[in-house]
């Protein structure tokens, strides 16, 4: 389904903070309309706090700063009631587990329905869509699964309706949160096509940089909540100039006897015990005293922060 609606993000300067602590830091960066871009990095990065947060969907206690709009309209710092005529409507997000998203004692088709209806749609017509919808999505026999119970459908099938629901209004912009990781490679792969098929823009978040590589032309490599690299999906990954990107690659990439290459050393910090100025340098093989001072991310088209990047 593409989208009637093309829609440009664009972020400037946002970070998250739980109390003093800075968990997402000057993050900057656009999406264009029907551009899909990935974010990656490892677990504890920011990935999904900088999503929530485009969502207006951060947990208790965190707050977001600085800016984003979604065609000139604001995302952050806005009161929820404009929030909430913004989500699932101007952009969505699809999470991991769908089993927690959908309500276990409504049958499928109530439910994509009911996100249509609450953006102003007859029941009729919702009604009438959420078929539609079920079948774009790839579900064999819409009427079968839209009278279904979420228990009775597979991982894979919950996921598709999450998708359903998530285009439902027809946004300019789909985020996807790991969706895919809880379901097994066939599964996946077909849901991924999908995905990279239909979505009107799409910033998608993943810890596997093979999948990122097969849905998205541009990525943005996260790393102590900030970007430190970003570019096209060719060149970031075939000429990585951040020496986190560089490690990250080298680690991902099995040798033939699948035997892993040596992975970046040491582990990721908790939140508020990154280092002053360059975030990686603990773990850098190339840091040395000018790495005290931040770098700032700089470069068009493929941009690194990093003041030894890689040739
Ligand atoms: N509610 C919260 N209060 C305080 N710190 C938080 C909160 N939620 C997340 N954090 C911290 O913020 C940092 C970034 O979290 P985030 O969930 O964005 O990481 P991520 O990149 O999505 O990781 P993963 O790949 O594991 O999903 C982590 O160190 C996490 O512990
Ligand atoms: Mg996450």
């Amino acid at each position: 389904m593409v989208s009637d609606q093309l829609s440009t993000l664009s972020v400037e300067g946002l970070t998250v903070r739980a109390d003093a602590v800075e968990l997402v830091r000057d993050v900057s960066f656009e999406i264009a309309p029907g551009e899909r871009v990935g974010l990656i990095g490892e677990s504890g990065s920011g990935k999904s706090l900088t999503a929530l947060s485009l969502m207006g969907l951060l947990p208790e206690g965190v707050t977001a700063s600085g800016q984003a709009t979604l065609d000139g309209r604001d995302l952050v710092g806005v009161p929820e009631r404009r929030l909430k005529r913004l989500r699932g409507r101007e952009l969505s997000m699809v999470f991991q587990e769908p089993m927690t998203a959908l309500n276990p004692l409504m049958r499928i088709g109530a439910q994509v329905a009911e996100v249509m209806t609450l953006h102003g749609r007859s029941r009729q017509e919702a009604r009438e869509r959420a078929l539609g919808l079920l079948g774009r999505v790839r579900l064999p026999e819409p009427a079968d699964i839209a009278r279904a119970y979420p228990h009775q459908l597979s991982g894979g099938q919950r996921q598709r309706v999450m998708l359903a629901i998530a285009l439902a209004n027809e946004p300019g912009l789909l985020i996807c949160d790991e969706p895919t990781t809880a379901l097994d490679v066939t599964v996946q792969k077909q849901m991924l096509d999908l995905i990279a098929e239909i979505a009107p823009a799409l910033l998608f978040i993943t810890h596997d940089l093979a999948v990122v590589a097969s849905v998205c032309e541009r990525v943005l490599v996260m790393y102590g909540g900030r970007v430190v690299e970003s570019g096209s999906i060719r060149e970031v990954f075939t000429r990585p100039r951040h020496r986190y990107t560089e490690g990250l690659l080298a680690a991902s990439k099995l040798t033939p006897r699948g035997t892993r290459l040596p992975t970046i050393k040491g582990s990721v910090p908790g939140a508020g015990h990154f280092p002053d100025g360059c975030v990686f340098r603990n773990r850098c093989p190339h840091a040395t005293s000018k790495c005290e001072k931040a770098p700032a991310l700089t470069g068009d088209g493929h941009a690194h922060a990093c003041w030894h990047p890689a040739d």
